[in-house]
């Protein structure tokens, strides 16, 4: 029989995947150079040269048997070296190759991390507003994803519903700064009060509480800031990162689990997501790709563009008197919508050929998303047709 579970899913798709499937088919009625496509968080620039130069040179200079073959269980030791080096060096760090996994993306870190710290029936709380792949990611492991209400001020946390709904039942907590879709990145102040809360409650319970960072847009902050490194404020961090943004290569399917040194089972961690790859068919990423990402462990795409973006529109969404937080980060923005119900004001929206996602599936319901990894060109041409829909449906 087929499994009831994943056959229930079918009825619960990505609404960012059918607003992004609209977008094309649109495109090719009127081309999709006249779609404003703010849908699908797919990078717009490209990838830097030293990835594709690495990857040929490894395909052109090294014995094939041996850069073809399986890779060990928990990753190719020199990358893991590597990532661990680049890791102490920037962040200030005591990472060892030992604490480092390599993974599929992001997806295939946090996959393996929230089965390495709960057991099923557990509680893996995550912060309104969260992108929507945190419920299969969760709830496919067993464990059972808990929502605490947003900080809508400012998207950092709200600490009040935290303290209320970290109970025992509690066996991870999961963040993500930059935040998708708010923006939002965690200041030192957020992180320093979540580890203390994390402590405080580790310790009253009698178990540790395990912190699971999400950090694939790490690199795109704005401002010339710098990410707080969450690893830094609690030492129970399993630091889930991506190639897939910053190097602008989701298709190839990249990243790690970085287990902080002093975390609870460091020793263990890495050797236990090596069994869990095993039960769900990871087996290490392709070799040639994690070797080519160690040689690229410096670099990034030219993501100034994202921030030329972000600017553009939020000036445009405040001049226009929307209710907008001005993102920290990421390439997204989080607007309040003009009416109450976001996904009608979205689908009036479509009429001017703009593509927006309400937010409702972030759990954010009133506020719709824009992924600004657009050319700078058409965010600009956007502007007017932004500017017409205002104008036309809510008379500003
Ligand atoms: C917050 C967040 N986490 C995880 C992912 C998954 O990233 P990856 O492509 O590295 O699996 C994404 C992708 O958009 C994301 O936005």
């Amino acid at each position: 029989m087929i499994n009831r579970h994943y056959l229930s899913m079918l009825s619960n798709k990505s609404v960012i995947r059918e607003l992004s499937e609209y977008a094309t088919a649109r495109g090719a009625e009127i081309g999709y150079e006249n779609v404003f496509d703010y849908s699908l968080g797919n990078p717009s620039v490209p990838a830097p040269p030293v990835f594709a130069e690495a990857a040929l040179r490894f395909l052109r200079e090294e014995d094939p048997v041996a850069l073809h073959g399986y890779a060990p269980t928990t990753g190719i030791p020199s990358v893991k070296e590597k990532v661990a080096a680049s890791l102490n060096r920037r962040f200030g760090m005591d990472y060892k190759a030992c604490h480092i996994f390599p993974t599929a993306g992001a997806a295939g870190a946090i996959a393996h991390a929230v089965r390495a710290v709960t057991e099923p029936g557990e509680e893996v709380l995550v912060f309104a507003p969260f992108f929507p792949e945190y419920y299969p990611y969760i709830n496919t492991t067993g464990a059972v994803l808990k929502i605490v209400d947003p900080d809508t001020e400012a998207f950092q946390i709200n600490f009040e519903d935290l303290e209320r709904k970290l109970t025992p039942s509690v066996g991870a907590v999961l963040i993500n700064t930059p935040n998708n879709p708010s923006g939002a990145v965690y200041t030192e102040e957020t992180l320093r009060r979540l580890a203390a809360v994390l402590e405080e409650r580790s310790a009253a319970f009698g178990k540790r509480i395990f912190l699971i960072s999400d950090e694939p847009y790490r690199e795109i902050v704005f401002d010339g800031k710098k990410v707080p490194y969450t690893a830094r404020y609690y030492d129970h961090t399993l630091t889930c990162y991506s190639f897939s943004k910053s190097l602008s290569i989701p298709g190839e399917r990249i990243g790690y689990v970085a287990v902080s040194p002093a975390c609870e089972h460091a020793d263990d961690l890495v050797a236990v997501f090596g069994q869990i790859s095993r039960g769900i068919g990871h087996n290490c990423p392709s070799s040639i790709v994690t070797l080519a990402m160690a040689e690229s462990l410096e670099e990034t795409s030219d993501l100034s563009v994202y921030e030329t973006n972000m600017n553009l529109l939020y000036d445009t969404l405040k001049e226009l008197g929307f209710t907008v937080t001005r993102p920290g980060g990421t390439f997204y923005i989080m607007p309040k919508a003009l009416e109450e119900d976001a996904v009608a004001f979205c689908r009036k929206a479509l009429k001017y050929d703009l593509i927006l996602v309400p937010a409702d599936s972030f759990c954010a319901p009133g506020y719709f998303r824009m992924a600004y990894c657009v050319e700078t060109e058409k965010v600009r041409r956007s502007l007017e047709a932004i500017r017409r829909f205002v104008r036309e449906e809510y008379g500003k």
